[in-house]
């Protein structure tokens, strides 16, 4: 299923023309947007070249996927979901959870449709997964819709790797430097959990009782620590690819999006940090509030980026997001993904289709 590009080309006289034309060209999208309120979509009358299309496709999945699963999250807990022991249990880790969930939902499904559109608005082939919408999910009836509708994610048999929480406390390692670090919650990494009620039972319709049950509470902790390890993927994928684009307004794009991924990630490292300890048969998650002594790679309060190693040992610590390496980083994306739980019961066809995407995506070069 490979994609084939008809409609972008890249002449090296067409580049090199808009390369000296970027200034003009800016300016007159800005001119554009005054004069008529035209959309950013396309106003630069640029082409894009195949690398950055491929780039955008595969984002384009990603959206997709991320849109899928917020979806879930947001049909048994968002703002408008009714009462249960479930949300009670998610409102553990903050009160405002539910408006949290349905505005990330909110950003995937515009991410999604955003750059599909711009895709389009460039002659280019854009990404649809409909026909991967096979799985099952929650089989909750108490909630009208919910066990009805097909899905492209899998939430029910997670294996969270909650690695992202030390990696961001460390002061003297990068995983660009080939490091990796422990789980702040090793059980929940280690096994295969649900982060959303199966059914009935484990919703408790109506229950907003306080302590949650323990089974539910260990489900909405679940939740808790995949929001965040979902948005730290989409917080160092964006900055890794955007190192390969070639036209400025994809650039832009890249940058602009990246931007609020890095937004979920810090609100749901935060709200982590509140995950009730609990255990609830092999899943245990300790205790990481910063009021009981802590070693610095687990304090929950330290959720600002600590500053580590950064390109080279010889320069100053630096504080940033990581791994922000690009080579391979789509294929490393697709993986993550896989290794989390997320496609399981997914088709081989669907296997096939994201593993091009990414490979694609890893082949573009900056042409600048
Ligand atoms: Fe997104
Ligand atoms: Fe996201």
């Amino acid at each position: 299923m490979k994609q084939s590009e008809t409609a972008i080309r890249k002449h090296a006289g067409r580049r090199s023309f808009l390369r000296n034309s970027l200034a003009a060209s800016a300016a007159t999208v800005g001119v554009e947007m005054m004069s008529n309120g035209l959309s950013a979509l396309g106003a630069d009358n640029q082409e894009i070249t195949e690398g950055d299309a491929a780039i955008l496709r595969f984002l384009a999945a990603a959206e997709i996927l991320e849109t899928d699963l917020w979806q879930q999250y947001t049909e048994l807990t968002g703002q408008d979901a009714p009462a249960s022991g479930y949300k009670t249990g998610l409102i553990q880790l903050d009160g405002d959870m539910p408006q949290y969930i349905s505005d990330n939902t909110d950003d995937e499904q515009s991410h999604e449709l955003f750059i599909n559109a711009y895709l389009k608005s460039k002659g280019a082939k854009t990404v649809d997964l409909e026909q991967f919408r096979t799985l099952e999910g929650s089989q909750v009836t108490d909630i009208p819709g919910v066990a009805s509708r097909k899905r492209l994610t899998n939430l029910m048999q997670l294996s969270v790797d909650t690695s992202w929480w030390t990696r961001y406390r460390s002061d003297t390692q990068n995983p660009d430097f080939g490091d990796t670090f422990p789980n702040a919650v090793p059980t929940l990494a280690a096994g295969k959990f649900t982060a959303i009620p199966r059914n009935n039972a484990e919703l408790e319709i109506g229950n907003t009782n306080v302590p949650v049950d323990t089974h539910v509470q260990a489900i909405a902790n679940t939740a808790g620590f995949h929001f965040a390890f979902i948005e730290q993927g989409g917080t160092s994928l964006y900055a890794s690819v955007a190192q390969r684009v070639s036209n400025v307004e994809v650039l832009r794009i890249v940058l602009s999006i990246g931007g609020t991924e890095i937004m979920h990630f810090q609100t749901w490292h935060d709200k982590a940090g509140n995950a009730v300890p609990l255990t609830d048969g092999a899943l245990v998650f300790p205790d990481l509030t910063a009021d009981i002594p802590q070693p610095e790679t687990l304090q929950s309060n330290l959720i600002m980026p600590e500053p580590t190693i950064f390109l080279s040992k010889k320069f100053p610590v630096c504080s940033i997001i990581r791994p922000t390496a690009t080579k391979g980083v789509a294929t490393g994306a697709a993986k993550a993904l896989t290794a989390d739980g997320l496609f399981i019961g997914q088709t081989p066809d669907f296997f096939e289709f994201l593993n091009d995407l990414a490979e694609e995506a890893d082949a573009a070069q900056r042409e600048i």
